[in-house]
Parts: C-alpha cells; sequence; structure tokens
C-alpha cells in the first residue's frame, strides 16, 4: 500500500486538519472516537491504509491486514489511527483536539509536538528560534510514522501562511523533508491571507511578509501545493450559500469537503486515473515550479445544510469550471489553464458521460487553455458515493492555472509597500533572519510571477531562443525543461 503521512501545524492546519480527518474517517465507516470500522463494505477500508495505521490491539504489534491481496478479517481488536502528526507552538488547539470526546483519542498520543510560546504572527520565530526548539522533536515523529509504513508516497501538509507557526515552522519542516525524503512527493494545503485591497479576512498586518517567505519555501520543496483564500470560502459563504456570518467552521467544512473529494482517488480502490500523488501531481505539472493548483468544488453545501442535491455529469462539470465554486481567487478568464484533472464520485455517474461532457467543456472553453499541451484534461471517477445520502454525486476539479499569478501579485505589492518602509523588519532581525533573506524571498515571488506570466503569453510554435532572451533566471531554467516535460507529460 502506498501510505501518505500528515502534518497539520498552527491553528489554521490543526482546525482545518481535524475536519479533514473526521470526513474522511466517516466516509470509510471509521467511528473517530475509537478508531473501529464500523461499516460493512469492505471496499470502504480496503484502501484506507494510505491514511491510516491499522494497529492489531490483541498482539500489541502493528498488522496490516488491509489491501488488494488479504482477505479482510474484520477483528474488534484492529483499531485505525490517522497517520498524523499534530504539530503546534502554543496548546490552545491541540488540548481542544485532544480532549475532545468525539475524535481526541484517535490520534496516537506521541504525535502531538507542542510547545508553549507560539510564533506571535512571525515566520522568523516559527523557522529560526521557537520552531526551532520542537523541530527535532517533529521529524523524530515523522519518522516513525515513515517507519510504519510499507511504502511511503509523500507527505501531506496543512497549515496557514499568514501567521507564525504553519508558515514559518511549516517551511522549515517542509525544507527539511525534501531533504531527508527526496523522492516522496509533498503536498500543501495552504491557506494564504486575505489579498483583496479592503480585506475583512486579513486580521494581521504582517501577513505579507509571512505568506512571502513561506511562499520561497513551497516554490522550492513542495511538489503540488493547493492556496486557499478565506475570502473566496467567506464569498461562498455569504453569496452561494446563505450563511450570513461565516465562522472558521462554516469555512473549514467546505475545505473538508473539497479535501475529501480530492482525496477519494487515493483512497478508494478502483480508480484508473489520479491513483496516487504522483499521478495526480504528474499530470497537473508540466514546470517543478508552477505547482499551484486551483482547487473547485461541486456541489457547494452549507455545514448545516440537508437539502437534497442533485446534479447531473452536466451540471457538475459546469461548476466545476466556474470561478465561483474555486476555493482561491481567480477567474480563468483573465489567464491561462496549463492542465486541468476534474474528479467524479458517486454510484451512478457514468464514464461516458463524463468524458463527453468534458469534451464539450474543452472546446468551449478552448481560448482558457495554452494550446500547446495537449490531452491537458484528466478525468477520473470514483464509483463511491459521497458520505451524504442526500447528494448522489459531486466532484471536485484542479487547475494549474496561470491565474494565479494575480493572487501572488496583490500579495507582493503588500509585501513590497511594507519592505520599501522596512516596517516591522526589527520583529523578523532579532529572531535570526538576515535583511538578504527579505530580498531572497521578493525575488523568489517575482519569479514566480513573471514566470507565470510567460507561460501564459506563449503560442505554439514560438521561437525558444528569442523567448529566452526575456526570462529571468528561474523561467530560463524551468524553459530548459520545456521539451522533456512536455514529452513524459503528454505520455
Ligand atoms: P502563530 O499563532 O502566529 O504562532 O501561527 P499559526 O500558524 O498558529 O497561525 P494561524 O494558523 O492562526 O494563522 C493565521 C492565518 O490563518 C490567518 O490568515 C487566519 O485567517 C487563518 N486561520 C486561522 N485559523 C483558521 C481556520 O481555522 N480556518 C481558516 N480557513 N483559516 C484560519
Ligand atoms: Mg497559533
Amino acid at each position: 500500500m502506498r501510505e501518505i503521512v500528515t502534518l497539520q501545524v498552527g491553528q489554521c492546519g490543526n482546525q482545518i486538519g481535524y475536519k479533514f480527518w473526521e470526513s474522511i474517517a466517516k466516509e470509510h465507516d471509521i467511528n473517530p472516537a475509537n478508531g473501529q470500522w464500523e461499516g460493512t463494505n469492505e471496499k470502504l477500508i480496503e484502501k484506507a491504509s494510505v491514511y491510516f495505521q491499522d494497529i492489531d490491539l490483541s498482539g500489541g504489534s502493528f498488522t496490516s491486514k488491509i489491501g488488494a491481496q488479504s482477505t479482510i478479517v474484520q477483528e474488534k481488536s484492529i483499531r485505525y489511527v490517522p497517520r498524523a502528526v499534530l504539530i503546534d507552538l502554543e496548546p490552545g488547539v491541540l488540548d481542544a483536539i485532544r480532549s475532545s470526546p468525539s475524535i481526541g483519542s484517535f490520534f496516537k498520543p506521541d504525535n502531538f509536538v507542542q510547545a508553549q510560546n507560539g510564533a506571535g504572527n512571525n515566520w522568523s520565530k516559527g523557522y529560526y528560534t521557537e520552531g526551532a526548539e520542537i523541530v527535532e522533536q517533529v521529524l523524530d515523529q515523522v519518522r516513525r510514522e515513515v517507519e510504519g509504513t510499507d511504502c511511503l508516497q509523500g507527505f501531506q501538509m496543512m497549515h496557514s501562511l499568514g501567521g507564525g507557526t504553519g508558515s514559518g515552522l511549516g517551511s522549515s519542516l517542509i525544507d527539511k523533508l525534501s531533504q531527508e525524503y527526496p523522492e516522496k512527493i509533498m503536498m500543501n494545503l495552504s491557506v494564504l491571507p486575505g489579498s483583496a485591497s479592503s480585506d475583512a479576512t486579513s486580521d494581521v498586518v504582517v501577513e505579507p511578509y509571512n505568506t512571502v517567505f513561506s511562499l520561497k519555501s513551497l516554490v522550492e520543496s513542495s511538489h503540488m501545493t493547493l492556496p486557499i483564500e478565506n475570502q473566496s470560502l467567506y464569498r461562498i459563504c455569504t453569496q452561494t450559500l446563505g450563511v450570513q456570518s461565516p465562522t472558521f467552521a462554516d469555512v473549514n467544512y467546505l475545505i473538508s469537503q473539497s479535501m475529501s473529494n480530492i482525496t477519494a482517488s487515493l483512497r478508494f480502490p478502483g480508480v484508473a486515473n489520479n491513483s496516487d500523488l504522483r499521478k495526480l501531481s504528474t499530470n497537473l505539472i508540466p514546470f517543478p515550479r508552477l505547482h499551484f493548483i486551483t482547487q473547485g468544488q461541486a456541489p457547494l453545501v452549507a455545514r448545516a445544510s440537508s437539502a437534497y442535491v442533485t446534479l447531473d455529469e452536466r451540471e457538475l462539470t459546469q461548476q466545476l469550471f466556474d470561478p465561483r465554486s474555486f476555493l482561491c481567487e481567480g477567474n480563468p478568464a483573465n489567464g491561462r489553464f496549463l492542465t486541468g484533472s476534474l474528479l467524479y464520485r458517486g454510484q451512478s455517474v457514468s464514464i461516458g458521460e463524463v468524458e463527453h461532457q468534458i469534451n464539450a467543456m474543452s472546446s468551449k472553453k478552448k481560448a482558457h487553455f495554452v494550446d500547446w499541451i495537449p490531452d491537458r484534461l484528466m478525468t477520473s471517477v470514483c464509483s463511491v458515493s459521497p458520505p451524504h445520502a442526500n447528494i448522489p454525486m459531486c466532484g471536485s476539479s484542479l487547475f494549474n492555472s496561470t491565474t494565479i499569478s494575480q493572487t501572488f501579485q496583490r500579495i507582493l505589492e503588500k509585501y513590497q509597500k511594507m519592505y520599501r518602509k522596512k516596517a516591522f523588519l526589527y520583529q523578523y532581525t532579532q529572531e535570526g533572519m538576515s535583511e538578504d533573506e527579505f530580498h531572497e524571498a521578493q525575488a523568489s515571488l517575482e519569479d514566480l510571477i513573471s514566470q507565470y506570466q510567460q507561460y501564459q503569453e506563449m503560442q505554439t510554435g514560438e521561437d525558444e531562443e528569442e523567448e529566452d532572451e526575456d526570462m529571468n533566471v528561474g523561467a530560463g531554467a524551468a524553459k530548459q525543461s520545456l521539451s522533456s516535460s512536455l514529452r513524459s507529460f503528454a505520455s
């Protein structure tokens, strides 16, 4: 079995993380209060060991009783435990999860790694000072989790980029893990701070600093990053779902639904494409640095909703391409899609109808895609229905779109405004950061934005040498791999 180890870092990472576990436990019929499988449909548990370790309590040793070849012998002594390490530099959120009767004992007690002081919204504290105190302890727990796998496929990290812990300690962890496990995929679910100019979802003035520093690590060490913008989620809640004053519980519910759908192809058997992280990222990412993937979700339903929502393949496809279904800002009409991957779920989903709808949408949206990647839309169908009886069919979309560079541009502008005046700089330098790092982080993001723009404008048949002249170093390096990446992408 190809396992995934999850790291959830900081307040946001853990609050999203525990909703994710709650949601996928339900899908596999695992009771998070005691880790017991309470289902009867073996298909639901067959591939659960990607995310859950099955511990044989009777013998005290860890065994793998699930998998394609083995007969499933379900005994009450098997306990399913999330392959998750929960990390925070302040105790509040982890204490709350640990003491929750519904989910607290689901996780291994040793996998809660925490400190007392927090990182006070300061990336440098998370990366260098406060974070450095516990980073080895975290890595030890991660190594233990890796030892408990047969063949690790990679890591999944959930965190925000605006504070100090998820951003700073999160960056440190992905940098270190990518050195220690260079062959393994690192996927990040990263909540960006608000990037709109007048922004109700942004609560900390130095968020642009923390975000730009984190993005440098993500560009270099993450293979696939799913950015989430809270402002998009608040917009979905208020405008689409009619939730008047959305809370984190409302937006985190949307995130957990989307993450459940995206990972369904990894967790359930019988899905032809996108059945592991490497396949998913290979199909979506033609250039290693351009790995910031916009996710969409359909149908969108509110946390408290019990409405019956029946969308057919055509309606699902339309919604999955609609920017109002996206979990981050940006209208694809203002940029270009490089690639896309759509996952449909439900017992009654027809593969033929999905293909028909995708072909129709592909022709209709032709102008929104770069024309130099053929077969850029990938589909997969998971016959396991969504866990809500009132939603027989659902789907999620993953798009590699150049529009994400507009979000990065807005964050960069906020960063530059403060950095030009050297505002708040001392808070970072006194925690061990050098001013060079400010330059480097800014240059890294500028490079990324310009790469996106170059690929957005690139047409088939353009003279490569001519373009190279305009390209900066990072874009030039990515360009060198253009032909080989495209070859492997198309194969
Ligand atoms: P420090 O507290 O500074 O040590 O770091 P941290 O990683 O714990 O910070 P936190 O996760 O609170 O980061 C702040 C950013 O995350 C802000 O942009 C918040 O809007 C966002 N955020 C915090 N909690 C949640 C949450 O539960 N859900 C969502 N969607 N966003 C959150
Ligand atoms: Mg915190």
